[in-house]
């Protein structure tokens, strides 16, 4: 795990996706112990996909092991697809299935969004809901302790995508719907600002196909969302599986 620290993102590469997810498990583990060593709460935005999928299972592991307390822990999320909470495509349901039910989380920690409602209303609900609960910068965004993202093909990140007008990626909204070129098309995702007003953001960048998008992203002059991220951000990490330097 040697991190490549340059001024906007610390990228640390692991060799495969597990050894990938057991060392983002440990890192945020020993983020929610430091929380409740302050008597903090730990306000976290999980992502969907794959590697989300195997980071689930490592930090429950390793939260079990470890005997962590989640009592100060809210889940919120980076993006939903625009599914009901039960339906496979929806990145609630596999955070459920992964990590909430097998870690006994109480409803009342969890503030998934309701992708089986309309996406304007389910926007709105959510974005009522994080900011009720989170602490709000100077223009109104939640400051989220800790946001994980993942990688698409194309540099996408939360459901952001390539090809927005200036206007979309400048929008205010905490949560805006949005139709992506990764199925399923409807769903409603975090904006740029929520993301860059957050304490952290850790992006997961797991998988075949990811490594131009990466590359892009870490240069100057990339254009992908992620790019666009680094860019906004004083600091991202960045846990890669991929091999660029
Ligand atoms: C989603 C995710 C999305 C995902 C990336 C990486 O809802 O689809 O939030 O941003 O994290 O597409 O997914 P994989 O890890 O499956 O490649």
């Amino acid at each position: 795990m040697t991190p490549y620290i340059n001024p906007n993102f610390e990228l640390i590469s692991f060799s495969s996706d597990v050894e990938l997810a057991n060392a983002a498990g440990r890192e945020w583990l020993d983020e929610i112990e430091n929380a409740n060593r302050g008597a903090l709460p730990h306000h976290v935005a999980l992502s969907g996909g794959r590697i989300a999928r195997r980071f689930f299972q490592a930090a429950t592991e390793l939260a079990k092991a470890r005997s962590t307390n989640l009592g100060s822990v809210q889940f919120f999320w980076g993006d939903e697809r625009c599914v009901p909470p039960t339906d496979a495509d929806s990145n609630f349901a596999a955070a459920r299935e992964l990590l909430l039910e097998s870690l006994s989380i109480p409803e009342a920690q969890i503030h998934r969004v309701r992708g089986e409602a309309p996406p304007q209303l389910a926007a709105a609900a959510a974005e009522a809901e994080i900011c009720r609960l989170v602490p709000l910068n100077g223009d109104g965004q939640p400051i989220l302790d800790l946001i994980f993202l993942g990688l698409g093909e194309e540099g996408h990140v939360a459901s952001l995508f390539p090809g927005e007008s200036e206007a979309e990626i400048l929008s205010k909204p905490v949560y805006r719907p949005v139709i992506a070129t990764k199925p399923p098309p409807h769903r409603i995702t975090l904006g740029y600002w929520a993301i860059v007003a957050a304490r952290q953001v850790w992006v997961l960048a797991s998988g075949p196909g990811k490594e131009n998008a990466l590359r892009e992203s870490l240069t100057s002059t990339g254009q992908t969302p992620l790019a666009r991220v680094l860019k906004l951000r004083s600091h991202t990490r960045i846990f890669s599986d991929n091999h660029v330097e």
